[in-house]
């Protein structure tokens, strides 16, 4: 693949008129299978399947213009920040061979996100992966859009989206993506996410996850030096056995509609997570008191109720809760009368499966 991105790179001249402003705005994903542990070039040690949100998205403008050497503002939240820019500049800098147009462009990066700030929620998925849309549409004004259709070529924006942040490869598809190879899925690929939308029984297409805020902290250890701690971690083969295993026997779940399996493999990706966190070294322990209160609750409920609600972590202490859309009304009581009481200030997000990347310019 670098192959060719490498050889449609646009390398001549940046026409002296050469400017105007492109926007997109990308959401995050939430990981069923997780993906803790890389390796070489930003690649997955184990395959992952993710649901795209649709309330929770980067919203990233970037005005460019003909420059005699590469100029980088980033603005987030309608102030300069230097500091937030730094992973951008940092992916331009390490990928200038694939867009080498940037040394010849002044770049004003404005971002937002829909979402606030101290939620907890990690942005870096739905940020890297709207910047990426951005390039590559200004890449697409000098060339020509790569599908020659007047979209966008989401093969490639994954590919780019993997390298600025691993999960962010996911956010650029429709309803469900699979990053990282498994034999249990053709054309599955580590260096790229793919869509798993076509694949998925229709009960998936709307499923709702509800991300109740316990804390508002930024995390303890990012996720670099998280996956970092993988490699001394003596349960890491083993991890990446099941993962494996867990992938495949959630693809089979997804495409019959299977809930209870469904249920089963997410919540037991979401301890494992972390329980790795926790036997790593330095050990992590991640969770907050009331993330297992929530746990233990949610687990209460759909044991009287028989209602298919349950939940899956990030590398956090938030709880997302997952649920079929019919179920609705009944889950949102549920979190207004008993879950809302373990958040911070109450608070909760209500957000569903959604369509991906959206051009906003
Ligand atoms: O994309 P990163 O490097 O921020 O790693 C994300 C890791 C998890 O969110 C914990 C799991 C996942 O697959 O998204």
């Amino acid at each position: 693949m670098e192959e060719i991105w490498l050889k449609e790179a646009f390398k001549g001249e940046v026409p002296n008129d050469f400017q105007g402003k492109v926007g997109w705005s990308s959401p995050s994903n939430i990981a069923l299978v997780k993906y803790w542990g890389k390796k070489g070039k930003q690649l997955p040690q184990n395959p992952s399947i993710s649901f795209t949100l649709s309330e929770c998205r980067s919203e990233t403008f970037v005005t460019f213009e003909r420059a005699e050497q590469f100029g980088f503002q980033f603005f987030f939240e309608g102030q300069e920040n230097p500091a937030f820019g730094t992973k951008i500049e940092k992916f331009l800098f390490d990928h200038q061979a694939f867009f080498p147009f940037i040394n010849q462009l002044h770049l004003k990066v404005e971002s937002r996100n829909t979402f606030p700030h101290s939620s907890g929620i990690a942005s870096s998925a739905s940020s890297m992966s709207a910047f990426v849309m951005c390039l590559l549409e200004i890449e697409g004004l000098l060339v020509g859009p790569s599908t020659g259709s007047g979209t966008l070529d989401l093969q490639k924006a994954s590919y780019f989206s993997r390298l600025a942040s691993g999960s962010a490869a996911r956010s650029v598809y429709p309803k469900m993506a699979l990053w990282g190879a498994t034999k249990a899925y053709e054309g599955s690929s580590d260096e790229y996410a793919i869509p798993l939308g076509n694949d998925i029984h229709p009960i998936f297409k709307t499923f709702r996850d509800s991300i109740l805020i316990v804390s508002g902290e930024k995390k303890s250890v990012s996720s670099r030096a998280g996956h970092g701690l993988m490699e001394g971690n003596p349960y890491a083969p083993a991890r990446y056995a099941q993962a494996n295993e867990n992938v495949k026997n959630l693809l089979t779940a997804l495409k019959s509609g299977d809930l209870d399996t469904f249920n089963n493999i997410t919540e037991s990706e979401a301890l494992q997570l972390h329980a790795l966190m926790m036997c790593s070294n330095p050990s992590f322990i991640l969770m907050k008191p009331n993330t297992l209160r929530i746990i233990e609750e949610v687990r209460r409920f759909r044991n009287e109720t028989n209602i298919p609600l349950c939940f899956t972590l990030d590398a956090g202490p938030n709880v997302h809760l997952l649920y079929p859309e019919r179920e609705a009304e009944k889950v949102n009581e549920f979190i207004k009368n008993t879950l809302s009481n373990y958040c911070v200030e109450g608070r909760w997000i209500a957000d569903h499966v959604g369509i991906g990347p959206k051009k906003l310019l």
